[in-house]
């Protein structure tokens, strides 16, 4: 549980079904340390051993950042291809681990998203935006490109065009062009209230069915049409063997509120 494991560089919070991780290193504008990957990866497989746990929001602590991305002290002292490699590996694992979570995931940006800090906004299911959010892949600044996702989730996300304008250019976005491109769903005064109002609407929802809906988007994304529409085929099946299909469809002939049990 958490309160036998101590994290340094990351809080996680629960109430009831919601989680809540906050990337918290203020200091370094919560930039992703080797460490704070490998606790970011361990709360994870904690959360997931809580049946409890039906939704996730991730979100930076202090006033200024989201997550500012990898962190540049720590990449400069490396070289060369295998550790520049072993460290993309290693980052793309942990966005992966998130990005494949059976429930929900919102990225409550509340500042700077930049580099690795908006490829693991990325890897959620759902952004926020607060009206100071600055999000950018300011990579080519540093002579390197997004190494956690970021040039294959951007491009499927908003389309190549765009995700090479901005990885490219390296420009900061603010939230409102972010809004109108696509690469967040909202923008509000305070992202992670917003992203809790979120949350709470999908709790109410099937949290198999909102597994089934993650599964078929995610290998949809990885193969043809045809194939994606054979996978969604699949799902739906498994969807009707379930209990909430049964009681969601019964609670609305009933004209109540389902109460689904996520068997
Ligand atoms: N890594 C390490 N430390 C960082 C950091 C990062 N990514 N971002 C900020 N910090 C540190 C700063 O060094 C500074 O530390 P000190 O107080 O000890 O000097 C502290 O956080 C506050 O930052 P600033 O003084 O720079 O704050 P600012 O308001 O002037 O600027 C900012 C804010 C524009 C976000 C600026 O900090 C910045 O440009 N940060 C780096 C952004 C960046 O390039 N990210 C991409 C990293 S590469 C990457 O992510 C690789 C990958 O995909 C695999």
């Amino acid at each position: 549980s958490f309160d036998e494991f101590e994290f340094r560089n990351i809080q996680v919070d629960r109430h009831g079904g919601l989680a809540v991780l906050t990337v918290d290193r203020p200091k370094a504008l919560n930039a992703l340390s080797a460490d704070t990957f490998v606790e970011i990866a361990e709360a994870l497989d904690l959360l997931m051993e809580d049946p409890e746990v039906g939704t996730l929001i991730v979100t930076g602590g202090g006033e200024k950042a989201f997550v500012a991305g990898a962190d540049i002290s720590e990449l400069a002292a490396m070289e060369g291809v295998y550790a520049g490699r072993e460290a993309s590996l290693a980052g793309q694992d942990v966005m992966h681990q998130l990005t494949s979570l059976p429930i929900p995931t919102i990225a409550a940006i509340n500042g700077y998203a930049l580099g690795g800090g908006l490829e693991l906004a990325l890897a959620c299911d759902i952004r926020v935006a607060s009206g100071t959010a600055r999000l950018g892949l300011p990579e080519v600044t540093l002579g390197l490109l997004p190494g956690y996702g970021g040039t294959q989730r951007l491009a499927r996300l908003i389309g190549a065009g765009r995700a090479l304008d901005l990885m490219l250019t390296a420009r900061q976005v603010k939230a409102e062009e972010a809004l109108a491109m696509g690469l967040v769903n909202y923008v509000a005064d305070n992202a992670l209230t917003k992203a809790r109002e979120i949350a709470e609407t999908m709790l109410k929802n099937g949290p198999i069915a909102m597994s089934l809906v993650k599964e078929a988007v995610r290998r949809g994304l990885d193969t043809t049409l045809e194939g994606g529409l054979e996978i969604e085929a699949d799902l739906f099946g498994m969807a009707m063997s379930t209990q909430d299909f049964r009681e969601g469809t019964r609670a609305f002939l009933d004209k109540r509120r389902a109460e689904f049990k996520g068997e």
